[in-house]
C-alpha cells in the first residue's frame, strides 16, 4: 500500500553532515566534517565503573520507568551547578532533563512554533536545530553573525517585520562559525527581544570548552522577565552517546514541557542520568574539563597555525577561544562548494557554509572545519591538502 506522509513531514531534509560523515568513515579519509568531541576525551573507565556499580546497587529502580522531568538528584545537582557557573536563578525557572540538546530544540519548536511562524536564527547556524524548527513548519529568517555576534541592525529590522515566535541563538563558540557574541551584543540582543516581545532559545553546548579569554555571561543570566529558555547537554563535555541534556524554562512553561516529554519518549535514560549526577558531584568534573580544554586548545592551535602556513592569503578566519570549530571564509561572493568538493576528492571532508543557512540552496563563502575529531597529524596533513586546493581555486 502506498503510504502517504503527513504534509508536515514532506519538506523534511536529512542532515547533509550525517551524509558527509558516511563518506568520512571510508578508510584514508581525513574528516574535519564532524561535530563530535574527541573520543579520547570520553571518561570511559569512570563511566563504565559507575554503570556497573549502579546496576549492582539499584538495578530494579534503574530498569523501571523513571520520572519525566528527570532523575531528581541530577535535576538538583544541575541547578546548583548552573546557579554557580552561569548565574542562573531558579526562583522563577525550572529545569527539565531531556535527551540531548536536540530534544530541547525539538520540544521547544513543538511548543512555541506554529505552522508558518517566523523563527529568527543566526546565519549560519546549527543545522540540527534549524531542521527541528523546519519540522514544525517554522519559516527561518537568518540574521548574519560575525565575530561580535548577530548584526543588531538587521536583527531589529527582522523583528520589526511580521511576528517572530522564537529567536534561536548560540552566543558562545557558535556552531558552525566558532564566533562568540560580545558582552555588549548579548545585552543588545536581549534588550531587542524584550522590546519586540520575543522568546529566546539560548543554546550553550560549548560554553565549558573555553580554553582562552574571559567567560561571558549567558543571556539566561540577564533574563529578568522570563523570556529565555536555556539548553545544554553533556554531549560535548562527557559523551554524546549518553543523550543527557537539559532545558531551563521559565516556571509557567514547565508543565507544558513535562507533558511534551511524556509524549515524546516518557523520560531520558535513568542509568545515564544517575551516572551524570555522580560525575558532577562525586568526581573531579572540573579537572576533567581542564583536560579536555587543554586537548582542544592544542588542536585548535595546530589547525590555526597550519591554516596560516598553507591556505591562500585571500582566505580569512577567526581563531576561536574555545569550542570545536573554525569557519574559514573565501572572498565575499564566492561559493565555497567547489573547494569543499575538490578537498573531498583529495580525501579531506569539510562542510560547506550553505548547509547551515536558512536557505541551504543559496551559495555561501564559508567552510566549517572541526578540530576535535582529527589527530594532530591529520590536522596538519588535511590543512596542507586543503591549502593546495585553495591555491588551485583562487589562482
Ligand atoms: C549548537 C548545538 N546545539 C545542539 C546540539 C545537539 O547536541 P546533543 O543533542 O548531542 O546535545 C549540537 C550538536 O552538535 C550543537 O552543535
Amino acid at each position: 500500500m502506498p503510504i502517504t506522509l503527513s504534509s508536515r513531514s514532506l519538506g523534511a531534509r536529512g542532515s547533509i553532515i550525517r551524509e558527509l560523515l558516511k563518506k568520512a568513515a571510508q578508510p584514508g579519509m581525513i574528516s574535519f566534517g564532524g561535530g563530535s568531541p574527541d573520543p579520547l576525551s570520553f571518561p570511559s573507565q569512570e563511566i563504565s565503573r559507575r554503570v556497573r556499580a549502579a546496576f549492582e546497587n539499584n538495578s530494579k529502580a534503574l530498569l523501571s520507568y523513571g520520572i519525566s522531568e528527570g532523575f531528581p538528584d541530577l535535576v538538583a545537582s544541575l541547578k546548583a551547578y548552573l546557579a554557580d557557573r552561569e548565574g542562573i536563578c531558579f526562583e522563577n525557572n525550572e529545569l527539565i532533563i531531556l535527551s540531548g540538546g536536540q530534544q530541547c530544540a525539538d520540544l521547544t519548536a513543538r511548543l512555541l512554533v506554529n505552522e508558518g511562524d517566523r523563527v529568527l536564527v543566526e546565519s549560519p547556524s546549527f543545522v540540527g536545530c534549524l531542521n527541528a524548527f523546519r519540522a514544525y513548519g517554522g519559516k527561518l529568517v537568518g540574521v548574519p553573525m560575525d565575530r561580535e555576534g548577530m548584526d543588531l541592525n538587521l536583527l531589529e529590522e527582522a523583528l520589526q517585520g511580521q511576528r517572530i515566535s522564537l529567536l534561536y541563538t548560540i552566543p558562545t563558540f557558535q556552531n558552525p562559525t566558532g564566533f562568540s557574541a560580545s558582552l555588549e551584543n548579548r545585552r543588545a540582543v536581549y534588550a531587542l527581544a524584550r522590546r519586540y516581545d520575543v522568546p529566546i532559545l539560548e543554546d550553550n553546548p560549548y560554553g565549558e570548552l573555553r580554553f582562552e579569554g574571559e567567560k561571558l555571561p549567558s543571556l539566561k543570566s540577564m533574563d529578568v522577565d522570563g523570556r529565555v529558555l536555556y539548553m545544554c547537554s553533556f554531549s560535548k563535555t562527557l559523551a554524546p552517546g549518553l543523550r543527557v541534556g537539559w532545558l531551563v524554562v521559565p516556571k509557567p512553561l514547565f508543565t507544558a514541557f513535562k507533558i511534551a516529554k511524556q509524549s515524546a519518549d516518557v523520560h531520558s535514560c535513568t542509568l545515564y542520568q544517575q551516572v551524570c549526577h555522580e560525575l558532577l558531584t562525586q568526581w573531579d568534573y572540573e579537572a576533567h574539563l581542564e583536560r579536555i580544554r587543554a586537548l582542544y586548545q592544542q588542536k585548535c592551535q595546530r589547525m590555526d597555525q597550519e591554516m596560516r602556513d598553507h591556505l591562500h592569503p585571500a582566505i580569512t578566519w577567526n581563531k576561536p577561544q574555545g569550542g570545536l570549530f573554525i569557519m574559514m571564509f573565501l572572498p565575499q561572493g564566492m561559493d565555497a562548494l567547489p573547494l569543499v568538493d575538490a578537498a573531498a576528492r583529495r580525501g579531506v571532508i569539510t562542510v560547506p557554509g550553505s548547509a547551515f543557512m536558512a536557505d541551504p540552496d543559496a551559495p555561501h563563502n564559508g567552510i566549517r572545519l572541526n578540530y576535535s575529531m582529527p589527530s594532530l597529524d591529520q590536522i596538519s596533513q588535511g590543512i596542507r591538502l586543503l591549502g593546495e586546493e585553495s591555491y588551485r581555486l583562487l589562482a
